[in-house]
C-alpha cells in the first residue's frame, strides 16, 4: 500500500504493508531509531509519538491509519543546536541515566506542555503515567519538565492540531502484494456495505487489536478502518440524551465539558483507562465490542441506563448495555453490524455518579474490581435510582440487584446502612478467581466499593 504522511516537517511517500507497525516504518524504513522498542503492546511509552498532534504509541498503530498524517518523532522535536526546552531541562536535571525511555518521557512530556503550559505535579505524574524508566527514577523527570513549564517549543506554530492535521492526499493505493485488504470509506453507509460483503475486521483505535496481533492472533485479510468516519466520532448533545459515537476516544470524552460537567462517572472512568496514550487512541465502541470483563466504561454505560446504537444495512436495532452481553467476551453483535454509537439519557436532577476500580497500581492497570453507582436522594429523603453495576468480577457486567433493591426507598442516614450493602454487595456475586485477584478479593473489594459509594450520602 502506498500512503503519504508528514513525517518531522518532512512530506514522505512510503510503500508499507497495511498492519506493519508505524514502529516499525519508523525505525527499520526511516531510520528514525530514537523512537524505541520496549514491550511492543502499549504498555511502557517507549515509542511514543505525536500523530496529529497527540500523543500515541507507535507500536499500537498500523501503517495505513497514519496515510495523511503528521507524525513527529523525538528526531523532530529539537536538533544538537536547538534542542527543545524539554531535551535541555531533562539533561540539566540529570533526568537521563541509559537513556532508552528518554525518548518516549520526551514526546509524552512535550505533548503534556503542549496541553498545558504550567501542570502540577499531580498532572505531569498523570501525563508520564504510561512511560516506563528503570534506571533514572521518575523524581527528576517530574523536576526537568516543572522547570521547562512555559518555555517555549522551537516548534511553535507549527500546526500539530487534531484531526487529521496532515496533507490532503485521497485515499492510500493498495499494491499488489498487500497481505491484507484496507477499506477506509468515507461515510457510514459505505462501512456499512463493507460490512454487508465480507468477514472485515473492524479497526477504531486498535489498541486492543493491535496488541492481540502482536501477541499472535492471526492477521486477517480484510480490516475495516472506523477511526476517520466523521459520523462515528461525534459527542452529539440533545436536551433528553448524549449521543458517543462509536470512535470517540476517552480523551475526547475528557475535553467534552458536557460529559465531565453531566456524566462525571463517566469521566472518571476514562481518566482511568490505560495512560494517556491509550486514552488518545482507545474508542467507546472497542471497549464495549472488546467485551472484557475488565473493561471499564462497560459498568459505567449500563449504570447511566446507556443503550447500543447498531447500525447495518438493514436498519439500526438498540440493545440496552445491561443485556448486550450473552456470555464471556460475547456481545449481542451480528457479523454485519457496527456499533455505531451509545445513547446516554440525561440524569435526573440531584443524581450522584460514582466510578471506582481497584486494580494493581494507579496508570495501565486492568480491573480487579470496578464499579459504576448512581443514585439520588429524593424529597424524603430516601435513597432512588440506585444502580450499582461490577465488573471483573464475573464474565460479563454484573448488577447488584439485591444490593440496589435494598438500598431503594432506605432513608440514607438510617444506621447501618453501609454494612448492610456492603454484606450484601459481597454476598450476591459468584466472583471469578483468575491470575489477577481470587474471589475472595473480589468479593470483598466489591462490598467496599459500595460502602464507600453510600457514604457519599451520609
Ligand atoms: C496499554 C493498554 C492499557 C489499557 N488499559 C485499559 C483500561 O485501563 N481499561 C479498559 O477498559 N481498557 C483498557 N485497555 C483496552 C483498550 O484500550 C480499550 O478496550 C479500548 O477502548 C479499545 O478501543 P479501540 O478503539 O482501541 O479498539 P480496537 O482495538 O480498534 O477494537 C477492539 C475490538 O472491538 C471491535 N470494534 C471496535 N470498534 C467497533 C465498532 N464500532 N463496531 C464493531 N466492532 C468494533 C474490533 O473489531 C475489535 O474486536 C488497555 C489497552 C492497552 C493496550
Ligand atoms: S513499545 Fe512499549 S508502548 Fe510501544
Ligand atoms: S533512563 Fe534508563 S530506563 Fe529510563
Amino acid at each position: 500500500m502506498k500512503i503519504v504522511c508528514i513525517v518531522n516537517g518532512e512530506r514522505r511517500e512510503l510503500e508499507v504493508q497495511p498492519l506493519r507497525r508505524l514502529l516499525d516504518v519508523l525505525r527499520e524504513d526511516l531510520g528514525l531509531t530514537g523512537t524505541k522498542e520496549g514491550c511492543g503492546e502499549g504498555e511502557c511509552g517507549a515509542c511514543a509519538v505525536h500523530i496529529d498532534g497527540r500523543l500515541m504509541n507507535a507500536c499500537q498503530v498500523p501503517a495505513f491509519q497514519v496515510h495523511g498524517r503528521k507524525i513527529l518523532t523525538v528526531e523532530g522535536l529539537g536538533t544538537r543546536e536547538s534542542p527543545d526546552p524539554l531535551q535541555a531541562a531533562f539533561v540539566t536535571a540529570g533526568a537521563v541515566q541509559c537513556g532508552f525511555c528518554t525518548p518516549g518521557l520526551l514526546m509524552a512530556s512535550r505533548a503534556l506542555l503542549d496541553a498545558k503550559a504550567a501542570p502540577t505535579e499531580a498532572e505531569i505524574r498523570a501525563g508520564l503515567a504510561g512511560n516506563l524508566c528503570r534506571c533514572t527514577g521518575y523524581g527528576r523527570v517530574v523536576e526537568a519538565v516543572r522547570s521547562a513549564a512555559g518555555m517555549r517549543s522551537g516548534r511553535e506554530g507549527e500546526d500539530q492540531s487534531h484531526p487529521h492535521g496532515g496533507p490532503d492526499v485521497g485515499s492510500p493505493v493498495p499494491s499488489a502484494d498487500d497481505a491484507v485488504q484496507v477499506f477506509m470509506p468515507n461515510t457510514l453507509a459505505e462501512a456499512l456495505a463493507v460490512m454487508d460483503h465480507g468477514e472485515a475486521v473492524v479497526m477504531a483505535g486498535g489498541t486492543d487489536l493491535m496488541a492481540a496481533f502482536h501477541a499472535g492472533r492471526p492477521l486477517p485479510d480484510k480490516v475495516l478502518d472506523i477511526s476517520r468516519l466523521r459520523e462515528l466520532t461525534g459527542i452529539m448533545l440533545s436536551p433528553r440524551r448524549v449521543t458517543l459515537g462509536a470512535a470517540v476516544s476517552y480523551t475526547d470524552l475528557l475535553n467534552s465539558t458536557e460529559v465531565t460537567a453531566h456524566w462525571p462517572a463517566l469521566a472518571e472512568a476514562a481518566r482511568q483507562v490505560g495512560a494517556p496514550a491509550v486514552q488518545n487512541m482507545g474508542t467507546v465502541g472497542g471497549n464495549l465490542v472488546n467485551a472484557s470483563p475488565g473493561a471499564d466504561l462497560v459498568p459505567v454505560l449500563a449504570a447511566l441506563d446507556g443503550v447500543v446504537v447498531l447500525a447495518s444495512t438493514g436498519g439500526e436495532r438498540r440493545v440496552p448495555v445491561l443485556d448486550f452481553y450473552k456470555g464471556y467476551r460475547d456481545p449481542d453483535r451480528r457479523p454485519d453490524e457496527l456499533v455505531a454509537a451509545v445513547e446516554l439519557p440525561r440524569p435526573a436532577a440531584g443524581v450522584r455518579q460514582a466510578f471506582f476500580k481497584a486494580g494493581t497500581r494507579r496508570a495501565q492497570s486492568i480491573a480487579r474490581v470496578n464499579l459504576a453507582c448512581c443514585a439520588r436522594i429524593d424529597t424524603q429523603g430516601r435513597l432512588t435510582d440506585v444502580k450499582l453495576v461490577a465488573g471483573s468480577v464475573g464474565p460479563t457486567i454484573v448488577a447488584l440487584r439485591e444490593t440496589m433493591a435494598y438500598m431503594e426507598g432506605r432513608r440514607a442516614d438510617e444506621g447501618g446502612l453501609d454494612a448492610a450493602c456492603r454484606r450484601l454487595a459481597s454476598g450476591e456475586v459468584h466472583a471469578i478467581d483468575d491470575v489477577r485477584a481470587s474471589a475472595d478479593y473480589r468479593r470483598q473489594v466489591l462490598g467496599n466499593l459500595v460502602t464507600k459509594f453510600v457514604k457519599i450520602f451520609v
